[in-house]
């Protein structure tokens, strides 16, 4: 029977939550009985998780569908998944009619019912599954890396802010039930995970529907099954981002100490006009609770828009003088950019490209600069990092902190390098914006 098995290659694009539902999707594949490939050449069925947060990353999807063409001679079969594929539907077919399956997120629950349709030369979509109450929860899950593991504990977003596309391309918001996230959270430990990190679009929202945990309660019991070392979450929304959180991470160990919070502005016009529903003094005082925290030193990062319709030069130095004020240790800054279906599409006073292109490249550089000053602080400390991999060609063990932060270090002479997935202790001695250097130590 197994040269007739049908073979699969999968490639994502987007974010994290579109990672963990490829790893899913797979786990579901092989459970009905697919092999996965690590080429198209070899593969019966091609899987495209697509994402269509910014106009980039969608164009990339279309000059991929455009390369299937020329296979579709060899008889694969091509599935687009994700937010292009829910966002685009049936267009999909008929811009690339070597398609056989287009499914947006909140219809994964399905694919096996999807893969025995497509198996009898039959298009499948899967479009209308939006406003289910049902998460995509598989026991198949294939996770690619044995040490940190991901748990998606709410999928979709409520929350509609001008300019996102997510509310459409994932549907409503669905939490799973706490049970089956813990349960889910002692299986991974069982099996020598150490590093869990709990997803959703907007994890502040987190409902349990048996009505058990909130969410810094479900974070902290995580943070206490056995064998977990390290509890991360992303992504919070400022609005719903209550003390709790800080008073959890503040006092269960295991619970890192980075939190990501995107602000997106900080004029408080902008804000406004994004709905964002917080003003930049709602913000700052959440920040200032993880700072006045006792126990443990947040590490904060955010995301940034510039260029929102209407953002003033005044406004976007607002944003500026944000960076400052907060001390971020990182920022992940997008020029604005039109979303279908998004109310920003119909916001007067567009920003040109290029002006876009300079607010992004003066805010880069200002946070780099804060960042230098930051990262300089950690000299001399010794911090315990996790091992993630080698940069053989520098002859460093490449190790991440609790603080989200990547520290390379040597390992002494005459000692045996730690492996992949192993804890160790590092001193820093040079820094970096991006990065800290240091040695082992023994
Ligand atoms: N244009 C630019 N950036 C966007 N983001 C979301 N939608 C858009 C858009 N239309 C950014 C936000 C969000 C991150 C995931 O992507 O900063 O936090
Ligand atoms: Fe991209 Fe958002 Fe979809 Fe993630 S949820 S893949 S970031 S559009």
């Amino acid at each position: 029977m197994s040269s007739l098995q049908k073979t699969f290659f999968i490639e994502t694009f987007g974010c994290q939550m579109n990672f963990h539902d490829s790893e899913k999707v797979v786990g579901t594949l092989i459970s009905q009985g697919y092999r996965q490939v690590q080429t198209v050449d070899e593969a019966d069925l091609i899987f495209y998780n697509t994402c269509s947060i910014r106009d980039k990353a969608e164009q990339k999807v279309f000059h991929r569908l455009a390369d299937f063409k020329r296979l579709q001679q060899q008889g694969k079969q091509f599935a687009v998944i994700g937010c292009v594929a829910q966002q685009e539907g049936e267009k999909i077919f008929e811009r690339a009619p070597h398609v056989s399956l287009v499914a947006g997120s909140a219809s994964y629950r399905n694919l096996p019912q999807m893969l025995v349709q497509i198996g009898q030369g039959q298009r499948a979509t899967g479009l209308d599954d939006r406003q289910t109450d049902q998460t995509f929860e598989t026991e198949f899950t294939a996770r690619t890396n044995p040490h940190r593991g991901y748990i998606t504990i709410i999928e979709g977003c409520d929350k509609f802010c001008a300019y996102c596309v997510v509310p459409y391309t994932r549907g409503k918001e669905r939490s799973r039930t706490s049970e089956s996230v813990l349960a889910e959270a002692h299986r991974m430990a069982d099996a020598g995970y150490t590093d869990i990190q709990l997803l959703g679009q907007n994890v502040n929202s987190y409902s349990d529907p048996l009505g058990k945990a909130s969410f810094a309660e479900l974070l902290a019991s995580v943070g206490e099954v056995p064998g977990i070392r390290r509890v991360r979450f992303t992504t919070s929304h400022p609005r719903h981002f209550s003390r709790d959180i800080v008073d959890a991470i503040d006092s269960v160990p295991t619970l890192c100490e980075h939190v990501h919070l995107p602000v997106q502005s900080g004029s408080n016009r902008v804000l406004d006009a994004m709905y964002r529903e917080y003003t930049r003094e709602l913000y700052l005082e959440r920040i200032s609770w993880m700072k006045a925290a006792r126990n443990k030193t947040f590490s904060i990062t955010t995301d940034v828009i510039v260029g929102f319709p209407g953002e003033t030069e005044a406004e976007f130095e607002e944003t500026l003088t944000l960076l400052d004020e907060v001390g971020y240790d990182g920022v992940f800054s997008f020029k604005y950019s039109p979303r279908p279906n998004t109310p920003a599409l119909e916001y007067a006073d567009a920003i040109s490209d290029e002006e876009k292109t300079r607010r992004l490249a003066v805010l880069n550089e200002k946070q780099r600069e804060i960042q230098r000053a930051r990262y300089a602080k950690h000299l001399g400390d010794i911090m315990e990092v996790m091992v993630e991999g080698y940069n053989r060609p520098r002859g460093q063990v490449i190790g991440r902190t609790s603080q989200n932060k990547t520290l390379n270090f040597s390992v002494p002479p005459g000692h045996a390098e730690p492996a992949i997935g192993a804890y160790v202790n590092a001193r820093v001695t040079v820094t970096f914006p991006n990065s800290l250097a240091g040695e082992m130590v023994v």
